[in-house]
């Protein structure tokens, strides 16, 4: 199945200690390494997506954005062993065109090296916003005057591109009730939960529950 989290709340939780927000993300990074390692293990968790940066996350003040691109910068080149050791490939989605070139290239590195293995694959979503990938992906079908199909429209985005199905279970933490411009084409037939803890106070036990209540749901797609 397809787990996808909106991973929020590390300001919230730093504050509440009286830190700054940068030590609620780099906290936040590592419960991404407990629970990437988690899903890798879990023989029903195929795809993890996780949204990390968001198209309007740019309009946060110039320092925060700053740390957040050295964190995943860091992030990415003392986890390759983490990736390795746990066989997961490792997936983007969103316009990373808009990324230092620095950046761009460890994104390819990590791309490159993972990308046979086939325990988990975890899609990181950055610089991503829904109707922005909507967007860029009709404007694909345009440009190749191409019919305006629902099966055409998907294989324009992100995901379709990177063979990354529909997402089966949603997560938000920190007790927002809103999707936040994750995935809009992709949740269509989702099942959401929505959890008070915030990101960095997040553990694959609760995990555990929540797939635990996932699984005793009925999915319908609208029949009976
Ligand atoms: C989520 O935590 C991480 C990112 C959006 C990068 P926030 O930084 O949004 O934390 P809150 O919501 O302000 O507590
Ligand atoms: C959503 O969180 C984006 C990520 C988790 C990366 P935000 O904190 O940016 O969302 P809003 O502003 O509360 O909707
Ligand atoms: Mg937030």
């Amino acid at each position: 199945m397809h787990l996808s989290i909106i991973m929020d709340g590390n300001g919230r939780w730093a504050k509440a200690k009286g830190l700054n927000r940068t030590e609620g993300h780099k906290k936040g990074a590592q419960v991404v390494k407990e629970i990437t390692t988690f899903c890798a293990n879990n023989d029903k968790i195929n795809y993890l997506s996780l949204y990390a940066f968001s198209t309007e996350n740019w309009k946060r003040p110039k320092y925060e954005v700053e740390f957040l691109m050295k964190l995943l910068d860091n992030w990415l080149k003392n986890e390759l062993d983490t990736y390795l050791k746990n066989e997961v490939k490792f997936e983007v989605i969103g316009d990373i065109s808009k990324f230092s070139d620095k950046l761009q290239k460890r994104i390819e590195i990590t791309r490159e090296k993972t990308k046979n293995f086939t325990k988990l694959t975890q899609v990181l979503a950055l610089n991503y916003g829904g109707r922005d990938e909507i967007t860029r992906a009709v404007k694909k079908l345009c440009d190749n005057k191409e019919k305006i199909s629902d099966e055409n429209i998907n294989k324009y985005l992100d995901t379709a591109i990177h063979n990354i199905p529909d997402v089966d279970l949603l997560i938000r933490t920190s007790g927002e009730i809103r999707v936040s411009n994750f995935l809009l084409w992709q949740i269509a037939y989702a099942e959401m939960f929505f959890t008070k803890t915030l990101w960095p106070d997040f553990t694959p036990q609760e995990l555990e529950k929540i797939i635990e209540d996932f699984e005793k749901r009925e999915r319908r797609y609208g029949g009976i």
